[in-house]
């Protein structure tokens, strides 16, 4: 469920039309819909325990007016840098609702998260808690922790994004977790506070949740017995969204909110999650131009002036993306296949392969959906080319909350060293 929809014959955000965003700063720019924001944060945190803190990810999507938009439904946040730290912090997220996640926080980091009191530290190694107990010490505070521990499941998600395997770097491996949570109990400077997990991401099935979460509340109640105060469990994110209007739709989040109730009800824990994709995925499009349609051996390049510096996830994952005219097809159009292509110089820099599409002309727009998760974070300035600008809708308003990047921004911190002149 979102809010881009096409109207008067054109795609709206909410009640905003595109085009006339375009036609005011050009493109390409994202454009996330607050309302979308605000629909996917509601469902997901009605369908958690009341007292559950939900974390969002901040890595799917960090834009402070994301970010503030969330905060002022109560939001928490899960940071993965002390840059993503300062992200939450900038957005009025208060440090006892941010969990700091990530396999090498550095001594710097660490002390960035005790001076705001955060909420807890997923530790995700021996060698990071003696690190973090020694920072602690220093600055004369407790780190409460959460090992984050490896529970040896397939996600059954695309490898590049599963995380709860044994051969992967997460995690504390499900062997050393006693020994781990042994080391922590005699350290002066760590209180122990609960377990968390996060298998990966984009998973459309419960089944690997259920698998790990299990083995979590088993591991609880062991962790317990063996004398450590466990009232938190952290489980993490990775509910799937609908990339692709043809498939079945991923499990809905309040199944996903009574198969965690239903495995973790006789802990007495306070529960966290930390969706990312699921709040922001949907409420964000790219808007493009055409720059050129050119016609190949066999086949027709559709060419925009986004590319896959703006949007890596189709040439990172060979993800799927929605692709739409920003005016709307009617029963007069006529349809053809492009390969949806972006300028850069690389052969991967495709967004869709033989799509179709209406025949479409320079300077025609379009709109790429499912874009709000990982789609600017994850974006760069290769080629040279600009950050695209993002816009807020809220309504019949928007607003630029991030300009495309200028000229200063993009190389004006490049230094020419003497013997250059
Ligand atoms: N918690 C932790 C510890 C994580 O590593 C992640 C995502 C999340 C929560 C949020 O997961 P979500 O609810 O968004 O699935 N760039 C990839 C996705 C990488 C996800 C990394 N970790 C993509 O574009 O598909």
């Amino acid at each position: 469920m979102n809010h881009f929809d096409y109207k008067n014959g054109e795609l709206h955000a909410e009640d905003v039309a595109l085009s006339a965003i375009a036609a005011e700063i050009g493109t390409p720019f994202y454009c996330y819909s607050t309302a979308t924001l605000e629909r996917h944060y509601r469902v997901f945190s009605e369908a958690m325990q009341k007292d559950a803190l939900v974390a969002f990810s901040v890595k799917a999507n960090g834009n402070l007016a994301v970010l503030k938009t969330l905060a002022s439904l109560g939001a928490g946040a899960d940071v993965v840098s002390g840059g993503e730290l300062k992200r939450a912090l900038a957005a009025g997220i208060p440090g006892e609702k941010i969990v700091f996640s990530g396999v090498g926080k550095t001594k710097a980091e660490m002390a960035l998260g005790l001076k705001n009191r955060i909420y807890q530290f997923n530790v995700e190694s021996e060698v990071e808690l003696l690190a973090l107990d020694e920072v602690a010490g220093a600055l004369g505070v407790k780190a409460p922790v959460a090992f984050r521990v490896n529970p040896d499941v397939d996600a059954k998600t695309h490898a590049k994004i599963s995380t709860g395997g044994a051969e992967t770097k997460f995690g504390v491996p499900w062997s050393h977790v006693h020994t781990a949570y042994a080391t922590a109990a005699k350290l002066k400077n760590i209180e122990i506070v609960g377990v968390d997990v996060h298998i990966g991401s984009q998973l459309t099935d419960l089944a690997p949740f259920e698998a790990a979460f299990t083995r979590v509340v088993e591991l609880v109640g062991d962790l317990r017995r063996e004398g450590h105060a466990i009232s938190r469990i952290d489980l993490g994110g990775g509910l799937g969204v609908p990339y692709r209007n043809d498939n079945l739709p991923p499990p809905d989040p309040a199944a996903y909110g009574a198969l965690a109730a239903r495995i973790t009800k006789n802990t007495g824990a306070r529960l966290i999650m930390e969706p990312g994709r699921l709040i922001a995925a949907n409420a964000g499009v790219l808007v493009a131009g055409v720059i050129y349609v050119k016609q190949g051996e066999n086949k027709k390049f559709l060419i925009l002036d986004a590319a896959m510096n703006d949007l890596i996830r189709p040439a990172f994952y060979d993800a799927y993306h929605e692709i739409v005219p920003v005016a709307a097809p009617t029963a007069d159009t006529q349809w053809t296949h492009y390969d949806v292509v972006g300028p850069v110089c690389e052969t991967s820099d495709i967004f869709a392969a033989d799509r179709p599409l209406p025949v479409l002309k320079s300077d025609d727009k379009v709109a790429i959906l499912t874009a709000g998760a990982y789609g600017a974070t994850m974006s760069s300035a290769y080629n040279a080319r600009p950050l695209a600008a993002e816009v807020l809708v809220k309504g019949g308003e928007w607003a630029v909350v991030r300009p495309r990047m200028d000229d200063d921004a993009l190389f004006g911190n490049d230094r020419i060293p003497p013997w250059l002149g």
